[in-house]
């Protein structure tokens, strides 16, 4: 495993945000290229095992959702046009992320397609989730788990636990090492282009640290062909909450 470069006095959470922002207000290169793939109409893109989601964790339009590490809402998004339902009486959808800018423009994504009281955003961090215990049945993280040390995933994954009802549903997938070391060099690079702190896991390490905090992995996840393909292998799991 990677170790992250030092940050003094910095919380690693608020420090990663702060990344975020910075790299996304930028004009670069790579800002532009990120602004481009993170837009909801192109999120089956980065996010293609999404597309076969309901039906792997059986989730329906009137399950409490919540999206920890939003982005710009484009998981929720594509997930409420494919499951439909009535504008205004949606079950309470909600996005979370650390980033202002990010939950800003997810805001923005969401108001204009008049779902704003479907789905809210909140800004905060992973390990700390302004909900009440067990309000959702669903839960999702796409490519945010890598930003947190082991500590921190520990963290999360309890209050994952704590704001999911009993045989709720955590959906997470990332990217994960290469069997080819050398490709491990060069997929790092890619990662840190503009956030520093990630800590990539095998599929296995992220299985373990699930199990050792009491969910159960129904399946694999999104291991398969992504549409978008730079040289980044991924896996997800849905794990399961236990009822008793
Ligand atoms: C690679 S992006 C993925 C965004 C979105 N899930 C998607 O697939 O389009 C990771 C997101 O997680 C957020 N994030 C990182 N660390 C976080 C933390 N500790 N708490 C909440 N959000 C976090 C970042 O601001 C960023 O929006």
């Amino acid at each position: 495993m990677e170790s992250p470069p030092f940050i003094p006095h910095c919380d690693e959470q608020r420090f990663t945000a702060c990344e975020y922002d910075r790299w996304l207000s930028r004009n670069t290169l790579s800002a532009r290229w990120v602004r481009f793939w993170f837009s909801p109409r192109r999120i089956l893109w980065l996010n293609t095992p999404i597309s076969t989601l309901p039906r792997a964790a059986g989730i329906s339009s009137s399950d409490r959702i919540l999206d920890v590490g939003c982005g710009y809402g484009g998981v929720l998004l594509y997930l409420r046009r494919i499951l439909g339902g009535v504008p205004g009486a949606a079950s309470g959808w909600e996005g979370l992320d650390n980033s202002s800018l990010m939950v800003q423009r997810a805001r923005e994504e969401i108001g204009q397609r008049g779902l704003e009281k479907d789905i809210r955003i909140t800004e905060g961090i992973a390990t700390k989730l302004p909900y009440g215990d067990g309000a959702f049945d669903v839960i999702l993280s796409g490519y945010m788990v890598k930003h947190l040390s082991d500590d921190r995933l520990r963290d999360m994954i309890r209050e994952v636990k704590r704001v999911m009802k009993p045989g709720g549903r955590f959906c997470v997938w990332e990217a994960i090492p290469s069997r080819f070391g050398f490709m491990n060099v060069w997929n790092l690079k890619l990662l840190r282009v503009g956030v520093s702190v990630i800590h990539m896991r095998t599929a296995k390490e992220i299985r373990v640290l699930l199990e050792e905090e009491g969910f159960v992995i129904r399946q694999p996840f999104g291991h398969g062909l992504y549409y978008f393909y730079p040289p980044l292998p991924r896996a997800g799991f849905i794990a399961v909450r236990p009822s008793s």
